[in-house]
């Protein structure tokens, strides 16, 4: 694997479930793999996860583990063949050739503006460090995308699975803030590229996500028609696709015991973080069905698992 940005970087997603479970079996065995190596971690937005267990991800596999947090003043400029004369410090073609010095592996969150939908899906900041990092580049979150959300979500699903072919939903949930699409994208891309799972989306009117992301899923306006006979349900806000970053209150939907009835004794997902009771109930977080620990868990998997196969080339 050359780069990890999105599943398509992904040869096959069963080997890389299967690594990342090897390595959670027994991580001591693995601390010599990124001996000598180091990984930079750069971060635009905010994060626990994410941050956490990447580093914990590279100081198992043996890695040296620097993060910089770019929200602090280090401003970069991404466009080409501007007058450079503002407040923009460096150019991205320069920052990444410097950090490709430093690192034999560069990771990077990014998140959108949610102003504009054709600048955010070009995923400008990501393709940019792709582009002119001379090292192997690993999404954090994009603008777009979430894959070491998305792969922590498969290996939870196939540690949980009770039946071959699951029943998996991905439901939209109220919150009181615009969130971007990435992890609803990525999620759905994963499921439907691994194959495994028949995934049903669920959504309000006008919060379709972008087609290419849920081509080959259900999608459905009704949550309880969704999600009736469901083994899985992840719920997830985000804002709309078609007006673009637009909102709405919808608190009809939010995930409760009640709506979880109509089942499979679903186990329930979530990326995290959550909002208690706007999102979903005590009653379901507190539950014995709830995997969101597990996923949480397994973002320290899945992120080996990923730079093992960048190392490996
Ligand atoms: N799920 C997730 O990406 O969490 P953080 O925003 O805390 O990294």
């Amino acid at each position: 694997m050359k780069n990890f940005l999105s599943v398509h970087d992904a040869a096959s997603i069963d080997t890389l479930i299967e690594r990342a479970r090897a390595i959670k079996a027994d991580p001591v065995a693995h601390g010599a793999t990124g001996r000598h190596k180091t990984l930079i971690n750069l971060f635009f937005n905010p994060s626990l996860r994410t941050r956490l267990s990447t580093e914990k991800a590279g100081t198992t596999l043996g890695f040296q583990v620097i993060t910089m947090d770019m929200a602090g003043g280090w401003k970069l400029e991404f466009e080409d063949g501007v007058v450079m004369n503002l407040d923009r410090a460096e150019h991205v073609k320069e920052a990444a050739g410097v950090l490709s010095q430093y690192c034999d592996i560069l990771a990077v969150r990014s998140f959108p503006a949610l102003e504009d939908r054709a600048a955010d899906y070009e995923d400008r900041i990501i393709n940019a460090f792709k582009k002119y990092a001379t090292v192997p580049v690993v999404s954090l979150e994009s603008a777009t995308r979430h894959p070491l959300q998305s792969l922590a979500d498969c290996i939870t699903i196939a540690e949980h699975r009770r039946k071959e072919r699951p029943k998996v939903v991905l439901t939209w949930a109220p919150h009181p803030r615009q969130l971007p699409q990435a992890v609803p994208n990525s999620f759905a891309e994963w499921m439907t590229a691994w194959g495994e799972v028949d995934l049903v989306v669920a959504n309000p009117e006008g919060f379709d996500l972008a087609p290419e992301f849920t081509a080959g899923a259900e999608v459905l306006h009704d949550q309880t028609k969704a999600l009736r006979n469901a083994d899985f349900v992840y719920a997830k806000n985000w804002s709309a696709y078609a007006d673009y970053g637009a909102t709405t209150e919808r608190p009809d939907w939010l995930v409760d015991t009640d709506k979880l009835a109509v089942t499979n004794d679903a186990y329930f997902m979530h990326c995290l973080p959550v909002r208690r009771n706007v999102v979903v109930s005590d009653g379901v977080l507190d539950s014995n069905r709830s995997l969101v620990l597990e996923q949480a868990n397994n973002r320290t998997w899945s992120a080996a698992a990923v730079l093992e196969a960048l190392l490996a080339g």
